[in-house]
């Protein structure tokens, strides 16, 4: 049984094979296109499942779709017919969402070479929040499972409730388009003077810098409910009907969600450039706090309702990393999964599992603990690329490799690792990943002059052999991912400054010897030499998606000021 997964005209679009229940290969078509958040149709992302999978579209039984433009269509009727002579802005989002469905048909035949009939005939669609909850669930490790799926919106839902038994997901309940916590958070980001699509982790990483000083105010926009979920007062957004999420030139734009009211209350927007006043930090700081309050809200209900220890949570605000490092202490659960891929691109990966396992009925397989699931090259592949282009460069066994990026990295040095399969969703892995030196206080000022760029406040994350975590974090649970933030110990704090954020947090990533054997045996290798069992651990790219190839890993290091690179056995220096 194989079938193919997509997410396709939507953010992060994205393609998944999946045999017999197992994941054998995912990508993200933003990795081919080179174009952040790219949200076309995952064409390159297809064809790369294929080749890896070695099969052709003739093979594939059921081609999944996260999107199902029946989902409440009453609802959706109603809605439109309240907005009778209002502007269209969305009306017409809706007409071209259905023009997609046969667009996607037919692209798929163009790619195969198949029928559009025959492409139908394979074809199952799944509502965009139950391919969410399938993400989590059916990847968890847990028989039976609370869910929460919540983002910012999809097929008119923007927050689903249910329970997840063996091969079945029970919807409890859900949140209509537009109250949205996603919506919420992108108004307050672009207020915020962050406009562009996804930048809500920035939002993130600016709190910690502030105090939630305005709750209250922000809790009177956001309501929570007595049901356990929430409702917001309209008068501080745009009209529903004004809201649009555009996709010209593939890439995702949403139009302007608060209304003058947001002004009135916290005074006029921050404008582009214009530096970040104490305030901003303080509305940032509750923004994220009142976010955390109620995705603990919605959840101690569910735990209630359900009583169930297990949760599995995925869609667009469950990247929020802070919120996730809190869940167990908040919540009356005890176990959290969340996938690697909890945005939209885990879309294709979860439309899939929903077919596989709800809708056939096929029973469910090992849980994916694993996000290396992309391109790879063989050091043959990179030894012949090099050599084409003229770049010097020398090959070294593991151990002598190991050896010679951990000096440079003790000696200051940024060093660009690509090793193994490129990961499936937001976060380098150790895949594809720009790695320095923990302990080096000016190692983030290091490489923000050096590649990234980027805000100063952002924070850098570490990459901890697991069975380190509980020496330097308050809490000890297996975050694959990167997908929680925890304390560090205050004790802890100067040894690690490069990766000690201002609230002395951490976003980590608990590093398993099974999952990334040479990641780990790096990582090892420098502990080994300075004590400390973690590396800084930074995405590999400069303002454009993570690095896919060696060709891009290499223009990366040539256009920055990286001092090391290292493809697979092959160290390329300055
Ligand atoms: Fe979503």
């Amino acid at each position: 049984m194989i079938i193919l997964g997509i997410n396709a005209y939507h953010a992060d679009s994205s393609a998944a094979i999946f045999k017999d229940g197992k994941l054998l290969v995912a990508s993200e078509e933003e990795r081919f296109r080179r174009v952040k958040h790219w949200a076309g149709f995952p064409s390159l992302a297809i064809q790369f499942c294929l080749n890896e999978a070695g099969v052709s579209m003739a093979d594939i039984d059921y081609i999944s779709i996260g999107r199902d433009t029946k989902a409440k269509f009453w609802k959706k009727v109603l809605f439109m017919l309240r907005g009778f002579g209002k502007k269209i802005s969305l009306l017409a989002d809706r007409l071209s969402n259905s023009r997609q469905v046969v667009s996607i048909e037919k692209e798929l035949a163009d790619l195969s070479g198949l029928s559009v009939s025959d492409i139908k005939s394979k074809l199952k669609y799944v509502e965009h929040h139950r391919a969410h909850l399938a993400s989590a669930f059916f990847a968890s490790p847990f028989e039976e499972s609370a869910i929460l799926s919540i983002d910012g919106s999809g097929d008119f839902t923007t927050t689903m409730i249910a329970v997840g038994r063996g091969d079945k997901i029970e919807v409890i309940d859900s949140v209509d388009f537009p109250v949205s916590a996603g919506l919420f958070y992108t108004a307050f980001t672009q207020y915020l003077g962050f406009p562009h699509y996804g930048d809500e982790y920035k939002v993130m990483g600016l709190a910690p810098y502030g105090k939630p000083i305005y709750v209250d105010e922000i809790r009177k926009i956001l309501k929570f409910t007595d049901d356990g979920m929430f409702i917001w007062d309209d008068s501080y957004f745009v009209s529903p009907y004004e809201i649009r999420l555009s996709y010209e030139n593939n890439l995702p734009t949403v139009s302007t969600l608060y209304s003058k009211k947001i002004e009135e209350l916290f005074g006029p927007t921050r404008l582009k450039g214009e530096e970040l006043s104490q305030k901003h930090k303080d509305i940032a700081a509750s923004v994220q706090r009142v976010c955390e309050m109620l995705i603990f809200h919605i959840l101690n209900h569910l735990q209630k309702r359900t009583g169930l220890k297990n949760i599995c949570i995925a869609g667009g605000v469950a990247q929020n990393s802070v919120a996730n490092g809190k869940i167990i202490d908040s919540t009356g659960f005890e176990n959290l999964y969340i996938p690697s891929a909890g945005h939209d691109s885990g879309i294709s990966m979860g439309s899939a599992l929903y077919v596989y396992n709800h809708i056939l009925g096929l029973p469910r397989v090992a849980p994916i603990y694993t996000a290396y699931t992309g391109s790879k090259f063989t050091n043959e592949e990179i030894e012949s690329y090099l050599k084409s282009r003229n770049i010097k460069y020398t090959k070294f066994d593991d151990v002598e490799l190991f050896d010679r990026i951990t000096d440079k990295l003790i000696e200051s040095g940024v060093v660009g690792w690509f090793s193994g399969r490129a990961e499936f969703g937001p976060r380098a892995l150790g895949a594809r990943s720009i790695i320095a030196d923990p302990r080096n206080s000016k190692a983030k000022e290091l490489l923000n002059l050096k590649i990234k760029k980027r805000e100063s406040f952002r924070p850098f994350a570490p990459s901890i052999l697991e069975e380190y975590t509980g020496e330097y974090f308050t809490h000890v649970e297996s975050v694959p991912f990167m997908e929680r933030v925890f304390p560090i110990k205050p004790e802890k704090h100067a040894e690690i400054p490069a990766i000690t954020h201002v609230d002395g947090t951490g976003r980590l990533q608990t590093v398993s010897k099974s999952i990334h054997p040479r990641y780990y045996m790096l990582i090892e290798t420098f502990r080994q030499k300075t004590g400390v069992p973690i590396l800084l651990n930074t995405s590999f790219n400069e303002n454009e998606p993570i690095v896919n190839t060696p060709a891009e890993a290499i223009d990366c290091f040539l256009r920055t000021q990286m001092d090391m690179l290292v493809l697979e056995n092959c160290i390329i220096e300055r």
